[in-house]
Order: C-alpha cells, then structure tokens, then sequence
C-alpha cells in the first residue's frame, strides 16, 4: 500500500507542476505577441494587428484602403515622407501626437522587407526556461 501511496502522490505533485507551467505559458501567451515566435494576428486588410493599429486604422484608412500601407515597406523616414506629401497634396490633416506612434507602428511592421520582424528581445524579457 505504501507503494501506492508514494505513487499517488508523485502523480499530484505532477498535476501540480503541470498546472502551474501551463500558468506561466499563459501569461506569457496573452496580449504580448513579441515573448512569443508569432507573428501577430492581422486584420481583414491585412494590417498587423499590434501596438498602434488602433491609431493607424483611424487616421489611414479614411481615404484609401490600408493595403497600400500593407504593400509598402519603407524606412522611418520615408514613411514620414510619405506622410508630409499626403498633407501637403492630399489633404491629410495633422496627426498631433499620434504621429510618432503612428510611425513606430510602420517602421516596425512595415519596415525595409529585410527587417520587417522585430529585432529579438532581449534575454530578461523572455519566459523563462523550463528545463
Ligand atoms: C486625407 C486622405 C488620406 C489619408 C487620411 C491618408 N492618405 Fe495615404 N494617400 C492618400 C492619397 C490620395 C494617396 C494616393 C493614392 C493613389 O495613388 O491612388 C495616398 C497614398 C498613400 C500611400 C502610397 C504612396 C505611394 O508612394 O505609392 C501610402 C503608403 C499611404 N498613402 C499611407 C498612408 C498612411 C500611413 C496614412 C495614415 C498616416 C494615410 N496614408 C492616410 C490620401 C490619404
């Protein structure tokens, strides 16, 4: 019966770690795309649904569908570029304090092609390692 017992135990104690690495996954797997090696959902349009999408969605898609943002990569400046000739031809109001925002969203998902994915994250910022 003792046998039983201890492996009774074992196996709760296995329930236990299951549960509580399952935890950890978890939170991890929330809303922080970068922790993990997904790339992040996109919308109907094909707009990567990150940090900033709300802002981009509301100022860039009055006037022209965002996949002629999804068709383009550009570096910072050429997004700003684009940006400035849009307000000066295309009566694209001024973006304010979105602006910045806005632009981090481009050049991090609609960057040069060769760098489209964010560079890694740093070591403290990942889960940590299970074995
Ligand atoms: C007020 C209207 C308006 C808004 C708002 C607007 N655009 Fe545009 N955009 C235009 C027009 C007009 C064109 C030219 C479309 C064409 O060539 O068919 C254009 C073209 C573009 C192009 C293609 C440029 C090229 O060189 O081919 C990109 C990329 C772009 N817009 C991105 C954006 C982004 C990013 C935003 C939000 C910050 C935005 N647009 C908001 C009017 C607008």
């Amino acid at each position: 019966m003792k046998i039983m017992d201890r492996l009774h135990g074992g196996k709760a104690l296995l329930a236990v770690l299951q549960t509580s690495l399952f935890c950890v996954c978890a939170s991890y797997g929330g809303d922080s795309y970068a922790a993990s090696t997904a790339l992040p959902p996109k919308d109907e349009n094909g707009l990567v649904k990150a940090e900033g999408y709300q802002l981009v969605k509301a100022h860039c898609s009055a006037c022209h569908s965002p996949s002629l943002i999804v068709q383009n990569h550009m570096r910072r400046e050429r997004w700003l570029e684009t940006i400035r000739w849009m307000q000066a031809t295309q009566k694209l109001w001024p973006l304010g304090e979105a602006e910045p925002a806005i632009l981090d969203y481009l050049e991090t998902w609609y960057g040069p092609k060769t760098q489209y994915r964010r560079p890694p994250l740093p070591e403290a910022l990942m889960p940590p390692k299970t074995q």
